[in-house]
């Protein structure tokens, strides 16, 4: 096992070559350590009751999927055909150049688009997979604790998936968005848990949410398709979980503490819309071009 530890995330583009067969030694892993003070509790009253989260909880079990089963990986979009059709309504804004490209040229650009959207899924998936499992020690009812269990394990799966299509299907890691990277350090570093519920389940899981199905209706590949199909429908468990139970822990907060939630919801929903401008993929085909002109 080889672990090296950064300060940081990695700034660049990452490939993955069909051909490369890693062995155990050749496998670093890349770490980057936060500090978190976390308070943690026990539950000692094993009494069930029967409330809505129960029954997210019983739900989650039966809708469990299985991401190296129930997906078809076999299939790989042909290669001349671009992942995601635009709608004639979205317009690249910021690559003028856009319609001036060959049809060629513009699903290159498509693979580099969609591998970044997909790379900021993905880093946000390993975000609430931290976030999650934190949850199971700080959440302080018996069924929440549960709960968040089973969710710790859809966001594994999601991390799963994700990763395993960028890597097979398109090649391409992108690096994470530095606003999303600063937002879940402030979900993962602060010591109030129901902040961390605000961040993660209601805004980043809400916003994911909404990107998740407007990608799901716009992607022409069907494992895509299929793939994000699993994934909204945990989320939306997800965030139904986050919007019931604060419900109620809201009510016990005084005027002042809703005051200080509001706020930090405020500027998370703030760092959250500069995360959904990407333009990263824009610059880099553009550079590309121009090196290929050259
Ligand atoms: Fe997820
Ligand atoms: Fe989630």
């Amino acid at each position: 096992m080889k672990i090296t530890h950064t300060d940081g995330p990695p700034k660049d583009l990452l490939y993955f070559d069909e051909e490369m067969d890693l062995q155990q030694k050749d496998v670093e892993d890349v770490a980057e350590i936060f500090k978190t003070p976390l308070t943690g509790s026990y539950n000692w009253d094993y009494t069930v009751s029967d409330n809505r989260i129960k029954r997210l909880y019983e739900l989650g079990k039966e809708l469990n999927w299985n991401g190296s089963l129930d997906l078809n990986w076999d299939y790989t979009h042909p290669a001349n055909e671009k992942l995601v059709e635009a709608d004639e309504d979205l317009p690249h804004e910021t690559l003028e150049a856009y319609e001036n490209l060959t049809e060629e040229e513009k699903i290159e650009f498509d693979r580099h688009d969609t591998a970044e959207l997909l790379s900021q899924f993905l880093h946000g998936e390993q975000g609430a997979l931290l976030v999650a499992s934190q949850l199971v020690s700080c959440a302080p009812t018996y069924n929440a604790k549960l709960y968040a269990a089973s969710q710790t394990f859809d966001e594994a799966r999601h991390v799963e998936v994700f990763n395993r299509y960028l890597q097979e299907k398109i090649g391409v890691h992108y690096p994470i968005n530095p606003n999303l990277k600063a937002l879940l350090d402030k979900i993962l570093t602060d010591e109030r848990w129901d902040l961390k519920f605000i961040g993660m389940q209601i805004i980043i899981e809400g916003l994911a949410l909404a990107a998740f199905q407007m990608l799901k209706m716009l992607t022409k590949d069907p494992l895509l398709k299929q793939l994000l199909h699993y994934v909204v429908r945990d989320e939306a468990r997800h965030v139904t979980f986050g919007i019931n139970y604060l419900e109620d822990f809201i009510k016990t907060l005084t005027p002042e503490e809703i005051e200080e939630r509001a706020e930090f919801a405020y500027e998370a929903c703030v760092i959250s819309r500069e995360r959904l401008i990407n333009t990263k993929a824009e610059q880099r085909f553009q550079k590309l071009k121009q090196e290929s002109s050259l």
